[in-house]
């Protein structure tokens, strides 16, 4: 295990940083369903396999995914009746809307203010504690509550998931876009489903094609963190609340989210550490 020496990182100007949690990282995509909620918990399980201190935050309202990836049926405790303690799990400190539900296929029916002031409850109220770093797995899209989580929270950067289609692409770069508005960096591309090998005869097929990465990168000179497989066992793990990074940690899929990991603290060791501002000493002349 490596040393953890994670800093903190700045912040955009307009918000403040959150108190026990160094850095936080966005994993978003524009488009649906091409894996952010994979890639976020197994990012996160690879960071902490790496020496960090990690949480995730499901920032999906409608739709979320965390009770389910890390089989969570318990609601968090708050021995306050305010506050929320994380729920613990793999190492993880976890937090998401579908904890607080009394059944897992409630309906959130919220117009998007409600659900963004929701989100900033979940994220404010929860007693993060020493983490180095908060992953969020937002939700699909570029609408209230991306924008709600990319100008109000304290991010650190944000990272984009896109399958190799030119379909996923085009979402890749609205979200590409719209962090730049609110001048919270990218550190990168990671391209999911990048490629099939096929479990009876190993044939790789490309199936939603080639080079979303490279035509990121040469648009906006953006870096590829990495690609990782469309395989069975990264799905199945999932769903059955074990991901592959904690299941099987030898296994190809979890040495591609390792690498994954390794490459975004490079980028986040490249930009600017926090410092917290110098207050004036007032020396009384006699
Ligand atoms: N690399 C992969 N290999 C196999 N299956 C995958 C992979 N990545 C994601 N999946 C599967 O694809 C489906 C969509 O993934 P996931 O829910 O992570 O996407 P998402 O981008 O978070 O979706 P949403 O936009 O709805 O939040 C899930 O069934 C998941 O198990
Ligand atoms: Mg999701």
């Amino acid at each position: 295990m490596m040393k953890n020496n994670i800093q903190m990182h700045a912040v955009a100007t307009g918000v403040e940083p959150r108190a026990g949690v160094k850095n936080i990282i966005a994993v978003a995509s524009g488009k649906g369903g091409v894996g952010k909620s994979t890639v976020s918990v197994n990012l996160a399980l690879a960071l902490q396999a790496l020496g960090a201190q990690v949480g995730i935050l499901d920032a999906d309202i409608y739709g979320p995914s965390l009770p389910t990836l890390l089989n969570i049926l318990e609601a968090p405790d708050s021995p306050d009746g305010k506050t929320l303690h994380p729920v613990m799990r793999l190492g993880l400190q976890a937090m998401s809307i579908g904890f607080l539900l009394q059944e897992k296929d409630t309906a959130m029916i919220w117009r998007g203010p409600m659900a963004s002031t929701a989100l900033q409850q979940l994220f404010n109220d929860c007693q993060w504690k020493d983490l180095d770093v908060l992953i969020i797995d937002l939700p699909p899209g570029t609408g209230d509550i991306q924008l709600t989580l990319a100008q109000k929270f304290p991010l650190t950067a944000a990272v984009i998931v896109t399958t190799p289609q030119d379909l996923a692409l085009i979402d890749a770069q609205k979200a590409f876009r719209m962090f730049e508005k609110v001048s919270v960096p990218v550190l990168g591309v990671i391209e999911n489903m990048s490629v099939h090998i096929c479990s009876s005869c190993g044939h790789a097929e490309h199936i939603f094609g080639e080079g979303a990465a490279q035509k990121m990168h040469d648009a906006y000179g953006l870096p590829l963190l990495g690609k990782l497989p469309l395989a069975l066992n990264i799905r199945q793990d999932c769903d059955q609340g074990e991901p592959t990074v904690a299941h099987s940690p030898g296994d190809v899929a979890s040495l591609a989210f390792k690498t994954v990991a390794q490459n975004v603290l490079n980028a986040l060791e490249k930009l600017p550490v926090y410092k917290t501002r110098k207050i004036p000493k007032i020396v009384v002349e006699k």
